[in-house]
């Protein structure tokens, strides 16, 4: 089949395989809250760093960009109803750390939480945030822990 003969379903945001992440942050009041982020992934090897698309309304965007640090943290397949959970609520009504079960333990080298259910977990030092459009782009340095 030649690039001709494809159809275009026109401008979209389909690339897969997408991830489904929890993002976490501590909020204005010092409470931790977790996010699911699909829209994600490695972009930089020197610093090496990772990219999140947070969207404005989100309660995480603002607590991101105040403390200037997140963990992703990368649930295992048994936290699948909490994954959603956190990607369908939002921290700025709800104690989702508490609904999910989640243990907040603070991160070694950022100011924000780590899940501790989760089997790894990235440390993030936010060091850029770009608009645009709907969404707010975030570069990270990031430290792995297993
Ligand atoms: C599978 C899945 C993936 C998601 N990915 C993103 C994402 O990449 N960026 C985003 O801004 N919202 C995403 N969301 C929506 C947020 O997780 C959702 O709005 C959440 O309630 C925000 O929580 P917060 O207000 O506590 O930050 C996703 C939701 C689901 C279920």
């Amino acid at each position: 089949m030649t690039a001709k003969q494809k159809r275009s379903l026109g401008p979209a945001p389909l690339l897969y395989p997408e991830p489904a992440l929890l993002i976490a942050t501590y909020d204005s009041n010092g409470k931790p809250n977790a996010m699911t982020a699909a829209w994600a992934g490695i972009c930089v090897s020197d610093p090496v760093s990772l990219m999140v698309a947070v969207q404005p309304p989100r309660h995480t965007h603002d607590a991101l960009i105040a403390r200037k640090a997140f963990t992703v943290c990368v649930p295992s397949e048994k936290l699948v109803a909490e994954t959603d959970f956190a990607g369908m609520a939002s921290g700025k009504k709800y104690d989702k750390f508490a609904t999910c079960g989640f243990t907040a333990v603070k991160a070694e080298h950022v100011d924000a939480p780590c899940i501790a259910e989760c089997p790894v977990i990235l440390e993030c030092l936010l060091t850029h945030h770009q608009r645009i459009g709907t969404h707010t782009g975030k570069l990270s340095k990031s430290i792995c822990k297993i």
